[in-house]
């Protein structure tokens, strides 16, 4: 059985913790897209693993992990996240692989990252400075880029890191009045890096179709969320890969035909970190409850994570680009005690010129209503939720093991989130460790 496990927000649903479980009965975890912007935690007792660039099949001693092409590898993170695991009797020794066509993020790119996020003023991104968009841009650009295969010639890497620096730098120095990089210094740094990481770098398409060939099972592990796609979320305020399940196949070179399933995860309310706009944003009291009940603070940055009710509408459109089988409904803990929880079933649209359809634009009646999310930032910054309210629960649920024993108000909740998505949810966290969570085999109640 392969499958396919990607968020169906804006990141960070808890897609590290569905995928530690799954890898129980997986042989290879995959990662195929994003980098160390990624920030998945998973919770074995009282151990927490905060993978950035890792599989998080990596705690499992059995899993071989594999990093694909389409993701930017940053050594320097890599090693970091490699010690630290291995301090807590973890290795990866023999059973890690990475692209030889995985481009390297290096200094240069953090610091592009940083230099333009702060020359936008109000009109930044927010990214994680994890140099994740230069990265990219560089791999698109083709010319100035730098892969893992490339740590195998080091004579023609310094050559080419040269020309690339000497670039770097004028642009550096002229446009945003910053120091220069030193081309000698990181160089130096790859020579490091090509003696750690060569004796891993491979074809790592080859060894997913033999993997196939032979019948192992493989799990594969989105980063960030669906609505944060390059080309399918709310440009500009996304990452610069295709993170929805839709960059699977490209990222890794496995067609979707060999996935059997993929589950989409998503939290049982809204997060957003960055800017962009947030339909079911709760900047109030409800929104810092959420905060602090369910810990909304980054796993990469820290930063506070902006909170708000489930949004259907987004996680409809998600489920539909991505041919999303089933939901992991992550953090229905965090709701309990809320006298009443809101879902979004569609959106309000007051003015014609905001409406992406396009008998609503020729129409003369201005307000529609629409459950169809629409990517266009200046169209969702102009839609009204709406909502329907449903009875909160008081009870505790971190300890529910069995769906059946969740009170009726949590499990009309999921219910409903069922209706709406024409999906099964068939795994709901109740807490962030592994122990914390129900499966469910039954379909749509
Ligand atoms: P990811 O990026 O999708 O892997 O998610 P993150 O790890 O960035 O953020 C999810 C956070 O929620 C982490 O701190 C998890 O330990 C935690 N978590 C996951 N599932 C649950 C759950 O069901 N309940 C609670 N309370 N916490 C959860
Ligand atoms: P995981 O895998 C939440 C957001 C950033 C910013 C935007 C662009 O842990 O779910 P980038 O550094 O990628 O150029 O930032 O995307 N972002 C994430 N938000 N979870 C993530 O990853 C994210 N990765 C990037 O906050 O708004
Ligand atoms: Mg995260």
């Amino acid at each position: 059985m392969n499958i396919c496990v990607v968020g169906l927000q804006w990141g960070d649903e808890g897609k590290g913790k569905v995928v530690d479980i799954l890898a129980e009965n997986s042989d290879i975890v995959v990662r195929y897209s994003g980098g160390s912007n990624a920030g998945h935690t998973v919770v074995i007792d009282d151990s927490k693993f905060a993978l950035h660039l890792l599989p998080s099949g990596a705690v499992r001693p059995d899993v071989t992990c594999v990093i694909t092409n389409a993701v930017v590898v940053d050594p320097e993170v890599l090693l970091n996240e490699l010690e630290t695991i291995a301090k807590k009797g973890i290795t990866l020794n023999g059973r890690l692989f990475i692209s030889e066509n995985a481009h390297v993020v290096l200094d240069y790119h953090k610091m592009e990252d940083q230099l333009r996020e702060e020359s936008l003023g109000i009109n930044k991104i927010g990214t994680t400075i994890r140099g994740i968009g230069p990265c990219y841009a560089d791999k698109a650009g083709r010319s100035h880029a730098i892969r893992m295969g490339d740590l195998r010639n080091l004579r023609q890497l310094k050559e080419k890191l040269q020309t690339i620096v000497s670039y770097k730098n004028k642009v550096f120095t002229a446009v945003y009045n910053a120091a220069p990089v030193s081309a000698d210094d990181i160089f130096d740094k790859c020579k490091s890096y090509a003696d750690k990481f060569l004796p891993f770098v491979i074809d790592t398409t080859e060894f997913l179709h033999k993997s196939i060939a032979n019948g192992k099972s493989i799990l594969f592990e989105g980063a960030q969320g669906s609505l944060l796609d390059l080309d399918h979320g709310t440009f500009p305020y996304v990452t610069s890969s295709n993170s929805s399940s839709l960059g699977m196949s490209a990222g890794c070179g496995v067609p979707a035909k060999y996935v059997d399933k993929f589950i989409g995860v998503a939290k049982a309310y809204t997060t957003r970190v960055g800017a962009g706009p947030f339909p079911t944003e709760q900047d109030n009291d409800i929104g810092q409850y959420i905060r602090e009940r369910g810990h909304e603070y980054g796993t990469t940055t820290g930063r506070p994570r902006r909170c708000g009710w489930f949004d259907a509408v987004a996680a409809i459109y998600s489920i539909k680009i991505g041919a999303i089988d089933e939901i992991a409904l992550m953090h229905l803990d965090t709701l309990a005690s809320l006298k009443e929880v809101k879902i979004c079933t569609r959106y309000s649209i007051l003015d014609t010129r905001y409406s992406t359809s396009i008998e609503h634009q020729k129409s003369s009646i201005k307000h529609r209503e629409t459950t169809w999310f629409p990517s266009n930032i200046e169209i969702l910054s102009n839609v009204e939720p709406v909502y329907e309210t449903l009875p909160g629960w008081d009870e505790d649920i971190t300890d529910v093991k069995d769906f059946r024993k969740l009170p009726k108000n949590a499990r009309n909740y999921i219910s409903r989130i069922e209706k709406l998505t024409g999906i099964p949810v068939t795994i709901i966290g109740v807490g962030p460790k592994r122990s914390q969570t129900i499966f469910r085999k039954k379909s749509i109640s």
